[in-house]
């Protein structure tokens, strides 16, 4: 009979419950799969009422986290607490005792995952983090382990849930504050949603992305990020026009002169585009390498049990590896040099407010040009009062040297909204 290993869960909230209940539940495929029996021992948990709970099914409930890791009958432990503090420091922790890891916490793994996983001790299972990207998809898998004879040239990905589910009901007609709202009332965005709006969380996705698939070792700073805070409707009814959707999109590009990352609310084609079409939390990654091609990943991106599906999955293969002597490898990353807007490029798309200008299409393809930006597509929006204008594909420095020299025309002309745009391939 193989020995018992003993779990440290750390959060008992939306997806940490959801674990603990499934490692009851399924307690016996779990060992099945595992090699012997898993059991949780401790939870880490500061409310009363859960605690309450999970003592009685005999767990020992720990307020302080840090106790957690330090029990002596802890093999595993599972930190589902998120945010950098103190989940940094707990994990540091239970890596100097040598035991093993899984957490679903993008925050820490994108700032110091390289860190740690060079401080995983010798047999102890290792770290696993398959939730912190994409919940139930299992990308990281595929990237490190599917596509260990490719090179990776690009990923397009919407990654990002909350966003995905607020420009769908932008879309249905909601204003923005009703939409974040209906976004909380699901569960999908926090009290404090800024990490979603703003990015922030795509970015820390997207840095665990180009590590996978590009053996990139870069830091959310390096991500040329802006959130969806400044979409209008106005800009949803004007990219329906021309056929397409307003996604915040995530993207990482290869080239001689080194990575192109970025995160921006971008205009996707409606009509056979793999990000086009997701609805509420689900996320799509589209992968592209010089062997396999196109590969599209799409599921559910949030909720608990699909985060919990990516838990439980990394529980059995470091439990599997704990067992057997060994750690759950994950790739080495290195420094690598990251293209600046002087040489990223992007197709664009613009809403420029003439106010019925007679020669405005030849004043704003002129100003562009100024730029050193191509116009590919000129007409008038739906008021009379704009022109939409499609751009080739740009350096981002281009574009703003640009838009400089089209606010510089002054009044009657004024760029009302400016986002990134992909093509139907891209
Ligand atoms: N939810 C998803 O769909 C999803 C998907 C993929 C990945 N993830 C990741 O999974 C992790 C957990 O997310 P979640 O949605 O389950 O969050 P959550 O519902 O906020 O749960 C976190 C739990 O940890 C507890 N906690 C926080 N700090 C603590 C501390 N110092 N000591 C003891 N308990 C503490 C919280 O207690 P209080 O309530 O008292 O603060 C809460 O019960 C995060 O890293 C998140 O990014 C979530």
């Amino acid at each position: 009979m193989a020995t018992e290993l003993g779990i440290a869960l750390l959060g008992a909230g939306t997806v940490g419950a959801t674990v603990a209940r499934e490692l009851e539940v399924h307690a016996d495929r779990l060992a099945a799969r595992s090699g012997g029996p898993l059991v949780l021992r401790r939870v880490a948990e500061r409310d009363p009422g859960r605690a309450r709970q999970l003592a009685a099914r005999g767990v020992t409930v720990d307020a302080e986290a840090a106790a957690a890791v330090a029990a002596p009958d802890v093999d595993i432990v599972v930190e589902l607490l998120g945010g950098l503090e103190p989940a940094g420091t707990l994990l540091d922790a239970a890596l100097q005792r040598g035991l093993g890891i899984v957490t679903a916490n993008k925050a820490v793994i994108a700032t110091a995952g390289h860190r740690l996983v060079e401080a995983v001790q010798p047999a102890s299972g290792g770290l696993a983090f398959e939730a912190a990207v994409g919940a139930a998809i299992p990308v990281l898998a595929v990237l490190r382990d599917s596509l260990r004879g490719d090179e990776v040239r690009r990923i397009t990905a919407v990654i990002n849930g909350t966003t995905n589910h607020i420009l769908g009901r932008l879309e249905a007609g909601d204003d923005f504050d009703r939409a974040v709202a209906d976004a909380q009332e699901r569960g999908y965005a926090e009290a404090n949603p800024t990490n979603d709006l703003d990015g922030h969380d795509a970015a820390q996705k997207l840095c665990i992305l180009a590590w996978f698939a590009m053996g990139a070792e870069v830091h959310p700073d390096q991500v040329q990020r802006r959130g969806i805070r400044d979409i209008d409707p106005a800009d949803i009814v004007a990219a329906a026009r021309l056929g397409s959707v307003i996604r915040l999109v995530a993207r990482v590009e290869r080239s001689g002169a080194g990575l192109a990352l970025s995160v921006q609310p971008t205009l996707v084609p409606r009509s056979g585009h793999p990000l086009s079409d997701l609805e509420g939390a689900d996320n799509a990654i589209v992968v592209e390498s010089d062997l396999a091609g196109r590969l599209v990943l799409r599921g559910r991106g949030a909720g608990a049990e699909a985060a919990a599906s990516a838990v439980l999955s990394d529980i059995v293969a470091v439990a599997r590896a704990r067992r057997a002597g060994r750690e759950v490898p994950q790739p080495p990353a290195a420094p690598v040099p990251i293209q600046d807007g002087e040489v990223s490029e992007t197709a664009a798309w613009l809403r420029v407010r003439v106010d019925g200008r007679p020669d405005a299409s030849a004043v704003v393809v002129e100003a562009l040009a100024r730029g050193g930006v191509v116009v590919e597509q000129i007409g008038p929006g739906g008021s009379g009062v704009e022109l939409v204008v499609l751009t080739r594909s740009a350096t981002r420095a281009a574009l703003d040297r640009s838009l400089t020299a089209l606010e510089a025309l002054g009044v009657p002309v004024k760029v009302v909204q400016h986002l990134d745009r992909l093509g139907a391939t891209a």
